[in-house]
């Protein structure tokens, strides 16, 4: 038996070469041949992945901005608040109209403050920075830069539902009339 024999006990007998796998393990030449195929793979995935992802549309799926809030008896004279809609329906005898509740600063939900002295006897107030909106949503104190919104409002043909759209804007003086 020759020293390198000796020195390597796990030769091979037959063809001369050494067989340098741990028992119950991988080879060198396997491991890296296995990670050239892992990176391989990944290098292929990563490209197809980004493809994949390519065909399907960036769509941001937002509530419906057209909607019906109930029936008209619910809006009997002054104003209700649709808090999941974030709006004031207002009906004063046979006209209604529709003020958002979000504060033109930074967008917090703006309530109804009933003021005696205040110009149609309530304002609108923002708890967040203190911005104040009179009565027909015109802002006058505090940082908000703009009035509140106003909407368009309808008659549902099938059921006679009022519907608030907030695609439309409206003219702070429209007003839907109504006969009761
Ligand atoms: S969000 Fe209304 S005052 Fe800032």
């Amino acid at each position: 038996m020759s020293s390198s024999e000796q020195e390597n006990p796990a030769a091979e007998a037959g063809d001369g070469k050494y067989d340098l796998t741990p028992e119950g393990g991988i080879s060198r030449r396997g491991f890296v041949g296995s990670m050239g195929l892992a990176a391989l793979g990944l290098a292929c995935a990563i490209p197809a992945a980004m493809s994949f992802r390519s065909v399907i549309p960036n769509v941001l799926y937002e509530p419906p901005q057209r909607f019906k809030v109930g029936p008209l008896e619910r809006f009997t004279e002054g104003g209700v608040f649709i808090s999941e809609h974030r709006l004031f329906v207002f009906r004063e005898g046979e006209t209604m109209h529709c003020i958002g509740a979000v504060c033109s600063h930074l967008g917090c939900t703006v309530q109804l403050a009933k003021i005696p002295e205040a110009d149609g006897g309530f304002e609108f107030h923002c708890p967040c920075h203190g911005s104040m909106f009179r009565a027909d949503g015109t802002n006058f104190a505090g940082p908000a830069p703009r009035p509140l919104d106003y909407y368009m409002l309808e008659i549902a043909a099938d059921d006679g539902q009022l519907i608030v759209d907030k695609s439309r804007p409206a003219d702070k003086l429209w007003r839907l009339t109504v006969r009761s």
